[in-house]
């Protein structure tokens, strides 16, 4: 173990582990300075997966050969979403600031479920800061999560505490009173569905309305919708909205749905899992209006603010309402006047978790050090590398544009023969490359390549190499099925 011989768990040689550290930390550095150079992805080989695969050590090794196995073993094969030609899904590509105050926290080693100490101060700040991106009020609650399907999750409970009162947490679900309904667009990201199921709501009662040409959520058929549930008894309670549909990035009608949300008397939630940071761009902002009128609002700091995984985030207009749904009264957590105990905001009265992480310390070093101006030209920068991407493929007449370039997502196909086998293997064919990594998904039932850009690292370069790549695997693959 080298360094680890003592009996606790400290070094012994503690400028052997500094100066490995420091290794570390250099290495780190390079490789993020480095990222262009090398493949967004490789495919981590048989021989290594296997040879990584071995039995649970029961003594140690030394910190510089353990390293040596991540360095040649893990780094390499990552998924890539750091790379600039990443644009699969949508994944930020963190920043060197973020991996540095990673590295704090973990020496801090805080636990943020309550107790009075200054990372909770952290915390609060940003959620501060995050009332003001949002023109919620300063009674507004919230609260660091893994990632917006968590905080949907939360949305949907603090709805159902909200409609059925708080004896719900201890009664549960009463179908008799009628079974309760909610409403997104058939755009929505399916974790929605899962936060439903996950409450007890039943996925089957999330109604999922038919969209415009533009992705967006009919207003029309959502009042129906709602007309013809409480027509059969059951109880509307909740409006989920999205900011940034997962497949093109459409934006619904919020102030429409606000105004939905009140004549009903719902609960309005909107999934910004990516959309709603669109608040830091000047000329997006306006696209989110009656975002400021949400009931709660999900989102993730860990995708286009580029704080490294994981950083989700709700805000709950009603912080009260958001504490009642979630504190508990065990002696264990039990306030002191002063004290450790003391402190009057424990996060853990308002989400589920007593375990938590420092994940605002990221979050405020990367708000500090950039500023919201520098966040919000970057957002403005993938939207404005989106269009550019739009055009082009608009403008090759093999390729088709799938869907309307609404910000920062470009779904396209090639237009060859047996069309949607063809786009899977472009894609396939590109990951295996390692010069551009969109996804699939498919638009109105057809096979499309996704290329979200959400990365601040992408460039015109990564955008020409991706259409470049697929004329010519798309040519490849032709003469290989003609052969
Ligand atoms: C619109 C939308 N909602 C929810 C999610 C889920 O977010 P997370 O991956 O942080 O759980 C995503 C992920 O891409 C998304 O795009």
């Amino acid at each position: 173990m080298g360094a680890f011989d003592g009996a606790d768990l400290d070094p012994t040689d503690w400028e052997a582990v500094r100066a490995q550290g420091r290794r570390m930390l250099d290495d780190m550095i390079d490789h993020m300075q480095g990222l262009r150079d090398g493949p967004v992805w490789r495919a981590p080989p048989a021989t290594l997966r296997a040879g990584f695969r071995e039995a649970l050590p029961a003594a140690g090794s030394n910190l510089e050969d353990v390293y040596a196995r991540f360095a040649q073993e893990v780094l390499p094969y990552s998924s890539g979403n750091a790379h600039p030609a990443f644009m699969g899904w949508v994944q930020g590509g963190g920043t060197v600031v973020g991996m540095l105050a990673e590295m704090l926290s973990a020496g801090m080693n805080s636990n943020l479920g309550g107790r009075d100490h200054m990372p909770l101060e952290v915390e609060q700040q940003v959620l501060a800061w995050t009332r003001q991106i949002f023109g919620f009020p300063q009674s507004a609650g919230g609260l660091f999560l893994t990632g917006s399907s968590q905080a949907n999750f939360l949305g949907v409970l603090i709805a159902r505490s909200r409609i059925l009162g708080l004896e719900s947490r201890r009664d549960g679900l009463d179908p008799a009173a009628g079974r309760l309904t909610a409403y997104t667009s058939s755009a929505v990201h399916g974790c929605v569905a899962t936060a439903l199921d996950m409450a007890g709501i039943g996925s089957g009662q999330l109604r999922r309305i038919a969209v415009d040409g533009d992705h967006r959520i009919r207003l029309d058929a959502l009042a129906a919708a709602i007309a013809a549930d409480r027509a059969r008894g059951f109880r509307p309670f909740c409006l989920v909205g999205t900011a940034g549909t997962v497949d093109v990035g459409a934006i619904d009608d919020l102030a429409g749905l606000a105004d939905v949300a009140a004549r009903e008397g719902l609960h309005f939630h909107v999934d910004g899992a990516f959309g709603a940071l669109a608040m830091l761009a000047p000329a997006l902002a306006p696209r989110l209006a009656g975002i400021e009128r949400a009931d709660s609002i999900a989102f993730d700091w860990h995708k286009w603010g580029q704080i490294p995984y994981d950083a989700g985030f709700i805000l709950v207009r009603d912080g009260e309402l958001q504490r009642s749904t979630f504190a508990s009264d065990e002696a264990y957590l039990r306030r002191s006047q002063s004290g450790l105990a003391g402190g009057d905001w424990w996060p853990c009265d308002y989400g589920p978790d007593l375990s938590r992480s420092f994940r605002a310390l990221k979050t405020w070093f990367t708000l500090k050090t950039y500023g919201t101006q520098a966040l919000g030209a970057s957002i403005q920068r993938t939207c404005d590398l989106a269009a550019e991407l739009g055009a082009r493929i608009a403008a090759e007449p093999e390729l088709e544009l799938l869907a309307p370039v609404q910000l920062n997502i470009v779904c396209f196909r090639h237009r060859g023969a047996d069309v949607d086998a063809l786009n899977e293997a472009i894609v396939a064919r590109l990951h295996a490359q390692g010069a551009a990594a969109p996804s699939l998904t498919c638009i109105d039932g057809k096979t499309a390549i996704r290329a979200a850009i959400v990365n601040h690292r992408t460039d015109r370069r990564d955008i020409a190499t991706l259409v470049d790549q697929v004329l010519e695997i798309g040519r490849e693959l032709a003469g290989e099925r003609a052969a």
